[in-house]
């Protein structure tokens, strides 16, 4: 059984219990973050924690506890709970003030924080690394606030079971005919040495891992152009890939159906990849 955190203790996941007039239960009231987890160490996570009180000031929300403090936590579930590759999730909610109310509860309200992990296998050569996934597109129906990390994620949810229904991996949402970003990453396509992604907005969530992957290719002296595209345009590019936390850099092979380049995934994506899992794994702490 795994230990979690709630409000200050840690415990058996069994034990932890949270109010039911608890604002992220019944509003969706509240932030999150997914940190991965490689060789027992954190992957970014000073991104995280930065992206987490932007998030928070955004809602008029504030954090129970400092940036170390949360370290200290992420660390302590990471070693009882002996992940050696993996995530850890963590959760802050308005709270409650015991009953339901549209209006938000006093500012000295106790905001509700969890954490828990969660184990995964290691990435290095994971399927959907070798092979790429496939993507379908969908409408984008969410609110206007996507560049908050919010507990909202019934559309995205959804977004996936209609993947799923359409016997392929994951979505790519558009508005206004262009690409905003996957149902859980970012949006990517490649032409000859240029990797093209939307810039950012209130439109997309500003993803911890796209910040690291575009610095990477940079560095690599790759051309990154920062701009809407279509799916029309996805479909002629050479390469397509996503990021984030939980699949870093993953190739895209297929696309409303249609094959991507050559239905590999391709020189750059494979690269980015490399690239980001060994600089990060440099870094982690
Ligand atoms: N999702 N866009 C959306 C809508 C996301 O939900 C995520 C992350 C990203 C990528 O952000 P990052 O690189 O910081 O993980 C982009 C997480 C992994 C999740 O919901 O599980």
């Amino acid at each position: 059984m795994r230990t979690v955190y709630v409000n200050g203790d840690y415990l058996p996941e069994n034990d932890a219990k949270i109010s039911i007039f608890d604002r992220g239960f019944l509003m969706a009231d509240g932030v999150y973050e997914v940190t991965s987890v490689l060789d027992g160490k954190l992957i970014d996570f000073d991104g995280h924690a930065v992206r987490l009180e932007r998030s928070l000031n955004e809602l008029e929300m504030r954090s129970p506890v400092t940036k170390d403090e949360l370290l200290a936590i992420h660390r302590r579930l990471v070693k009882v709970n002996e992940i050696e590759d993996g995530l850890v999730y963590l959760q802050i909610t308005r709270g409650s003030n015991g009953d339901r109310d549209f209006v938000f509860p006093d500012a000295d309200t106790n905001p509700t924080l969890v954490l828990f992990t969660q184990r995964k296998s290691k990435p290095d050569d994971s399927p959907a690394a070798l092979k790429g996934i496939k993507v379908i597109s969908i409408e984008d129906v969410r609110w206007g606030r996507r560049d908050i990390k919010t507990i909202q994620l019934l559309y995205p949810s959804m977004g996936k079971m209609m993947a799923k229904n359409a016997g392929v991996d994951d979505a790519w949402m558009t508005e206004d005919g262009y690409v905003t970003e996957g149902t859980s990453n970012n949006a990517y396509i490649v032409k000859g040495n240029k990797i093209i992604t939307r810039g950012l907005s209130n439109d997309i969530l500003h993803g911890i891992t796209r910040a690291a992957v575009l610095r990477f290719a940079r560095e690599a002296q790759m051309e990154v152009e920062e701009r809407n595209f279509t799916i029309e345009e996805a479909k002629e590019a050479d390469e397509a890939f996503i990021t984030s936390a939980t699949m870093f850099v993953t190739p895209v092979v297929e696309l409303d159906g249609a094959t991507l380049g050559d239905g590999t995934p391709g020189r750059v994506a494979p690269r980015l990849r490399e690239i980001y899992l060994e600089e990060s794994r440099k870094a982690a702490v």
